[in-house]
Parts: C-alpha cells; structure tokens; sequence
C-alpha cells in the first residue's frame, strides 16, 4: 500500500494565501509528506482530503486518550451547548470538574482552570515568584513547558549551541524572543540530583519545572529516586516544586505521573488528555499557593477559563478514564510498543523502545535508553523521519519526534494492523 496525499498538499498550498504556510501551528509545519488536511475523526482512525483513512498515533498530540468520536464526550457537549455557550460567570460543571480533579490528583487542594498548557505554566511561575519573593525558574534541558518568551528555552537545543553538558546555556526556542527572559530563567540537566541541588543551593530560585517524566522529547521515567530527591531539596532549599503533566497527566495513569511515582509536588499543570480535545487545562496544588490568587494580589485570568461546554467535556472524559480502561489501553499499548521493538530489532534497525504503557517513543541509532536531553539528542532523527514516512504511506500517522499516543480506542485489530505497517515500514528503510 502506498497512499498519496495530493490533495492535502493542493489545500495546503491554495490556503496558505490566508493561514500562514497554511497550518495554525508551527508543529504541524514541517512533516515529510507535508502537512495534511482531515476531514473528520472516528475511533481509532483519522480520514483526510484524499479520502486515507489513518490510524492516528498523534491522538491529538496526546489529547485524544478516548480516540476521535468517544459518545458519552460527545453528548455531554451537545447537551451544555443547549444550555448556553459562556456565562463570564460560574457553572455548577466546573466545580463538578473541580471536584473530579481534587478528589483524583494527589497535589490537587485548589485548582484554577485555563485553556492551555502554555498558560497555565505562566500562571504557575507567577504563583513560585510571589511566593517566594525570588526570580529565577529552573527548567531542565530537553522538557518543554509552552511557547512563550520566558520558557521556550533549550527545549531542543542544538548541540553546538547548548554548551557542555554539565553547564548547559539557555537556547532560545524562537527568533523574536526578548533576551531580558533568559534573566528570570535557567536550565541544567535532567535526572541529576547533585545537580539540582548545587543549584538550588545558591537559594536564587523561585520555582523548578518539570515533566516528571520527560515525555514531550523522548518518554524518559525519572531515575530511581529523582523526583523525591527533588522535591526534598525544594523544601530545603525554599523552592517550589512544579510538575508538568500535559503529557503525563492521564497517561501514566487516571492520577497522573505523580500518583504512579509517588511524589507530590507543590504544583501542577494538566491540559491535553484532561477533555479529550477540548482545550481545558488546569494548574492545581497546594491550597496556600493557589489562595494567593484570591488574598495575596496575584493576578489570573482569562476569558475562556473553565467555560462551560469544555467543562462538560472534561466532566464526562474523566467519568470514563476508569482503572478497567486503563488497564485494557495499557494492554495493547505494551502489545504494541512491545511488537514495534521487535519488529525493529529483526529488521536489523538499532533502535530504543522506551516509555510507558500509553505513550511511549522509539528513537534511532541508540545505544541504550536515554537518561535525558543528550542521550535522546545523539539518536538518528533523519532516519526515524524516514521511518514515520514509510509508515504514513501505510496508512499509520506517526509523530516524526518519535512519540506514540494510544488511546482506548486503539483495538487488538487496530494494533494487528500497525504492526504490519511497522514490518513494511522497517524493510523499507533497512
Ligand atoms: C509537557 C508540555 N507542557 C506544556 C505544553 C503546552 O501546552 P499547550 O500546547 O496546550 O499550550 C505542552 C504541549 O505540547 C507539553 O507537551
């Protein structure tokens, strides 16, 4: 089977006189293949303009962990449309959802709503800094906490420009971001305690974020110990511990990355996967830090925070992410990771197949699982490139980073047929 995706790329080009290089996204510029265009979405499965259907691997980029059309997500927002749209006020959904969370999430006391990771990760920054009354946010290389200017850095830094590994330098994400943000902000490695704690001890540090499994590069568990040792040396050190679970969170499992590792940290952003697709995201944690919002002048807004058809959304995805789904999705997720390892290994492709049961990564031309931002960085990229490429041809619709998203919807037939394309695909670029 080779698909052809002509009339993607003619949409592509004719739009592109209205949408900037005809995506809304700069991630979604780029694909080998070029960008496509969708018509609509069913279970597993991603139908575009040439009439393909694709088994969709992006799921969202990790929103969409009941698949395309879950009915209960569905109806839930059908029915809160009929009651109106935006009330610029309160709903009895969002504190439904509020409670969901709180009862759900181990660092969840006070949560505030948004509509995407990038905010929220704003918001908590802001929380770390008044709290504190210090300046500086420490991020680890390689972890990517939104787009905006005072955190898009060194989230995939060339290697020539990162400095040495252990005395990493802020990379800028972008062109057009103002240098005075690399100020408040700096980075070291990932999984390195004595790192960390060298760090923090020069007691500068208002906040320290991050994805407590690196997921949006690579899916890299923290090493045994990691994140206590994190959270010990923030509470002597007088820092607040923030996690990232927009990928994490209800992926790892129904209470997110902190649940299956143990560790609760002082705050937590969660977005993606929360609503199935609808743009929802939340920064929960410890009462006293989220109060400032209401007694200590820190400010947060936004127009479209908890609005309420995207509540129902979230309401009616988290009545479904129960443990009997999980464990099936985490069934033939590990079948799945498990096949494409092997498919790879007697294909005679050097490869890593890391990650958890429900998103997971296969890197190139690794020697052994990566550790962090360098391990992933010294992997094979053009190859794997090559490889989603062989596989889009299939009919299976892959990230080019590497990463894999399951959702429930993925059947025992769906992954049968992914692993057939992977064989195909392997030989191709063997
Ligand atoms: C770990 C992580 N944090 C934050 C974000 C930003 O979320 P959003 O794209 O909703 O702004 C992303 C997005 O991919 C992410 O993967």
């Amino acid at each position: 089977m080779s698909l052809s995706f002509e009339k993607s790329a003619a949409l592509i080009a004719e739009n592109s006189r209205y949408v900037a290089g005809g995506v809304n996204s700069n991630f979604r510029i780029g694909m080998a293949g070029g960008p496509l265009v969708f018509t609509h979405g069913e279970g597993p499965y991603l139908f575009d303009a040439d009439g393909n259907r694709l088994i969709d691997y992006y799921c969202g980029m990790g929103a969409m962990v009941l698949g395309h059309s879950p009915h209960g997500v569905i109806s839930a927002v059908q029915d809160q449309v009929a009651k109106g749209i935006l009330y610029a006020g309160q709903s009895p959904i969002e504190f439904e959802a509020a409670r969901i969370l709180c009862e759900r999430i181990p660092s969840a006391q006070r949560i505030r709503f948004g509509s995407s990771g990038s905010e929220v990760a704003q918001a908590a920054f802001r929380l770390a800094r008044a709290a504190t009354g210090r300046r500086i946010i420490l991020k680890f290389e390689g972890h990517y906490h939104g787009w905006f200017d005072n955190i898009l850095w060194s989230t995939a830094p060339a290697l020539n420009a990162a400095g040495p590994e252990d005395a990493p330098v802020l990379v800028p994400g972008s062109l057009g971001q103002d240098p005075i943000d690399a100020a408040g902000l700096d980075v070291i490695g990932w999984n390195d305690l004595a790192r960390l704690e060298a760090r923090l001890a020069k007691g500068d540090v208002a906040g320290v974020i991050m994805e407590p499994a690196m997921c949006n590069q690579g899916a890299i568990a923290p090493a045994p110990g990691f994140l206590e040792g994190a959270k010990e040396a923030c509470r002597r050190h007088g820092a607040i511990l923030i996690f990232d679970e927009v990928i994490t969170g209800f992926r790892l499992g129904r209470s997110g990355a902190q649940a299956r590792f143990g560790v609760t940290p002082d705050l937590s952003l969660f977005a993606k996967a929360i609503a199935n697709g609808f743009p929802v995201s939340a920064l929960v944690g410890r009462a006293d830090l989220l109060d400032m919002f209401v007694s200590k002048g820190v400010l947060h807004g936004g127009t479209f925070n908890a609005q309420p058809v995207t509540m129902a959304a979230m309401v009616a995805t988290q009545n479904a992410l129960t443990p009997e789904l999980y464990e099936a999705t985490s069934k033939r997720g590990v079948r799945l990771r498990d096949g494409i390892a092997a498919i790879l290994k007697d294909a005679g492709l050097k490869a890593q197949v890391t990650g958890f049961e429900m998103m997971f990564h296969v890197g190139f031309g690794l020697e052994k699982p990566a550790r962090n931002y360098r391990g992933l960085a010294a992997g094979d990229k053009a190859l794997y490139v090559r490889f989603a490429h062989a596989l889009l041809k299939r009919g299976v619709r892959v990230l080019e980073r590497g990463a894999w998203f399951v959702s429930s919807a993925h059947g025992d037939d769906v992954i049968d047929a992914t692993l057939e394309a992977v064989r195909g695909a392997a030989g191709e670029i063997a």
